[in-house]
């Protein structure tokens, strides 16, 4: 079985409830479920969240043994972190940096990703679909 880290970070322990008229009602677990359907045969998804940028890095360094490829929701890392962008650049599979909102018709601080530079596709604005949309893109490309 090949797996698809699935990484969220901070303050998607609260998607549901978090400001639902940016980000939805669907919940964490609805978007593990989505991104399970999403998957092809021979292939699973390990969703993992934390509010805390460390976790997220060695959880990216452990995908470098455990993960064909990474999708990553980095939160408001997105637009702050170096250092989960050197944690990316260690990973030799597929990344996939989502959004669950549209962040460019957003605050101008949420335009600037560092993940971007790493990121191979960036979805944004497409709600939580974007996270099967990503799913299905890794376990094409690693086919
Ligand atoms: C987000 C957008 C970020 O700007 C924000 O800090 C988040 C969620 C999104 O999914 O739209 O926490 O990554």
């Amino acid at each position: 079985m090949k797996s698809v880290l699935l990484l969220n970070g901070p303050n998607l322990n609260l998607l549901g409830q978090r400001e639902p008229e940016i980000y939805g009602h669907e919940t964490l677990a609805d978007v593990e479920a989505l991104a399970r359907a999403a998957c092809a045969d021979g292939f699973d998804v390990v969703q993992k969240q934390s509010n805390w940028e460390g976790q997220l890095i060695d959880w990216i360094h452990e995908a470098r043994e455990n993960a064909v490829g990474i999708v990553i929701n980095p939160g408001a890392l997105t637009h702050t972190s170096v250092a989960v962008l050197d944690a990316l650049n260690t990973f030799a599979g597929p990344v996939i940096e989502v959004h669950i909102s549209q962040v460019h018709k957003r605050e101008a601080f949420r335009h600037v990703s560092y993940v971007s530079k790493r990121a191979d596709a960036v979805i944004a604005g497409l709600g939580v679909d974007g996270y099967a949309a990503a799913v299905a893109r890794i376990c094409k490309l690693v086919g």
